[in-house]
This record gives C-alpha cells, sequence and structure tokens, in this order.
C-alpha cells in the first residue's frame, strides 16, 4: 500500500520542502494552505506529475473546528494515514510592554493547539487501524535558547518539544512515534542556491556559515519517517548548523 502524509502549511516555505520531499520518497500527499491558493495549486500539479496523488485544502488553523475538520478529510481522501507533520505556523516577536492579549490567544491557536488537535485525530486513526505511525511537530531553535521579545513564539515551540515527550510516552505501545524538529534560521524565500544562503549578518553568526533551507529539514524528515527511524521518539533535533550551540565564551579575556 502506497504511504501517506498529511502535512499542514505546505503551500510555501519549510512545509512545501517537506511534502515535496516525502513526495519524491513515493508517499501520496495532503497539504493544507491559508492564503496563498494558487501557489497550492501549482504546488499539487508539481507533486502529480511524481505519479503521487495530492490533496489541498483552504484551512485557517486557529480556529476552533478547522484542525479537526481538515485532518478527518485528509484521512478521508489519502484512505489512510501514516504520517501527520504539523508544521503551519506564524513566526512573530512580541514585547511583554506592548503585547495584545489576541495576539497570544491566535498565536497559542495556531502554533500549539492545532498540533494537539491534528494529532489527537491522526492518533486515533493510526491506533484504530494499527498503523505504526510517525507524527512530527516542526517546533524552533528558540523554543531551546531565550531571546528578548520571545515570550509567546519561543515558549509555544518550547511547549512543543515537551509536549511530543508525553505523547511519545503515550503512543508507544501502538509503535506511533512522536518528535519535533527544530530547524534554525531557514530561508524560505525560494532562493537556495549556497550564494543567497551566505548572506548576510545571521549566516555570519551560524557556525557552518550559512542559513538553513527547507531541504535541510525535509531530509531530516524523511529520515524519521523511515523504518531505520522506529526507535527515535521523544526527541527535539535541530537543524541550525550549529546556531544556539554558542554560549557566554568563558576562555575569552576581558579587553
Ligand atoms: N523559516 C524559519 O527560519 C523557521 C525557523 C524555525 C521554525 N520555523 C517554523 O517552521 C514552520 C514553517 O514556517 P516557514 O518559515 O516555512 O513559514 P511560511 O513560509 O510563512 O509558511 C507558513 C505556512 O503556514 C501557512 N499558514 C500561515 N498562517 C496560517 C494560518 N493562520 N492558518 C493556517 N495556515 C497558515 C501558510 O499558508 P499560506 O502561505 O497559504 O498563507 C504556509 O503554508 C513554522 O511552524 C515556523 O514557526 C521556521
Amino acid at each position: 500500500m502506497t504511504k501517506t502524509a498529511f502535512i499542514t502549511g505546505a503551500s510555501r516555505g519549510i512545509g512545501k520542502g517537506i511534502a515535496l520531499r516525502l513526495a519524491q520518497t513515493g508517499f501520496d500527499i495532503a497539504f493544507t494552505y491559508y492564503t496563498e491558493e494558487a501557489e497550492a495549486k501549482a504546488f499539487q500539479a508539481e507533486i502529480s506529475k511524481l505519479g503521487q496523488r495530492c490533496f489541498y485544502y483552504q484551512a485557517r488553523l486557529q480556529e476552533t473546528d478547522v484542525p479537526e475538520r481538515v485532518t478527518l478529510k485528509a484521512i478521508k481522501d489519502l484512505g489512510h494515514l501514516d504520517v501527520l507533520v504539523c508544521n503551519a505556523g506564524k513566526t512573530t516577536f512580541t514585547n511583554i510592554l506592548t503585547l495584545k492579549t489576541d495576539d497570544i490567544d491566535a498565536l497559542y491557536h495556531l502554533n500549539y493547539r492545532s498540533y494537539l488537535i491534528s494529532t489527537k485525530i491522526a492518533a486515533k486513526h493510526m491506533v484504530e487501524h494499527g498503523i505504526k505511525g510517525r507524527i512530527i511537530y516542526i517546533s524552533s531553535t528558540r523554543g531551546i535558547r531565550a531571546y528578548a521579545n520571545d515570550a509567546v513564539y519561543g515558549s509555544l515551540k518550547a511547549a512543543l518539544n515537551r509536549a511530543v515527550q508525553s505523547l511519545a510516552i503515550e503512543l508507544a505501545e501502538h509503535e506511533i512515534t512522536v518528535n519535533a524538529v527544530a530547524p534554525g534560521a531557514t530561508a524560505i524565500k525560494g532562493d537556495y542556491s549556497p550564494e543567497a544562503l551566505r548572506k548576510g549578518h545571521l549566516s555570519s553568526l551560524v557556525p557552518l556559515k550559512r542559513r538553513g533551507k527547507p531541504a535541510d529539514v525535509a531530509g531530516l524528515i524523511n529520515y524519521l519517517v523511515s523504518e531505520e527511524a522506529a526507535y527515535i521518539t521523544g526527541e527535539t533535533i535541530k537543524v541550525d548548523g550549529g546556531l544556539v550551540l554558542y554560549g557566554p565564551d568563558e576562555t575569552k579575556k576581558e579587553r
């Protein structure tokens, strides 16, 4: 039976890279988009050309009933579900002195609550059908290292990293694994040439001297869904070129 994957937020950026890589591996794909209908349609055509079935849905995932509805739809269209990748999210910085309650709620609903609701639906389906599935959350190195103006986004990503640990324990008896992948500074605009990735101050701060690209994240996902990764669960794995390895350098003398 052809393996299947449902990826949220795959009309562009990291999610698109993940969906493309899984399609190239032979997965049938279902994915969501929010605003970029033309991109989603073109991407469906690209996946179809690879010989894989592909379904896409418009979804505003912070709405109460949308994550459940769209996950059920993906399972129905695909016929069964082997892999869930929760990726859709908004990246923001918020200052505590100007923070709006609505902004906290919107980010919580999209970047955290929608992940758990989709997981509930997917896990229930996998358990009922004896599928040794894979559930993967796209987190961030900002959930690992603290930055100013990051008490909302960074903390929600940290919560995802913690959630996969509990979910991994809960679903282990069904041989379903649950992991998080934490990208660092990742280019998402489409120019992934070595020159483009090396440009800019941020790239110079990365030990590997470039920003990441969606394919860097997708390569790890492709491994995590493979048979070889069946014994990895409850982990948060960074894909950041070493970005958050640095701490203060105590060996440096005062100038
Ligand atoms: N890029 C980075 O440097 C980086 C680093 C660490 C972690 N991440 C994480 O990686 C994930 C993907 O980010 P990205 O950088 O690839 O972002 P992106 O290019 O902005 O893509 C975000 C995806 O999510 C969808 N989306 C946005 N708002 C939505 C909403 N309210 N409801 C449903 N879908 C929505 C978008 O759909 P439309 O395009 O159709 O609107 C798009 O498909 C996020 O969880 C982000 O936090 C990114």
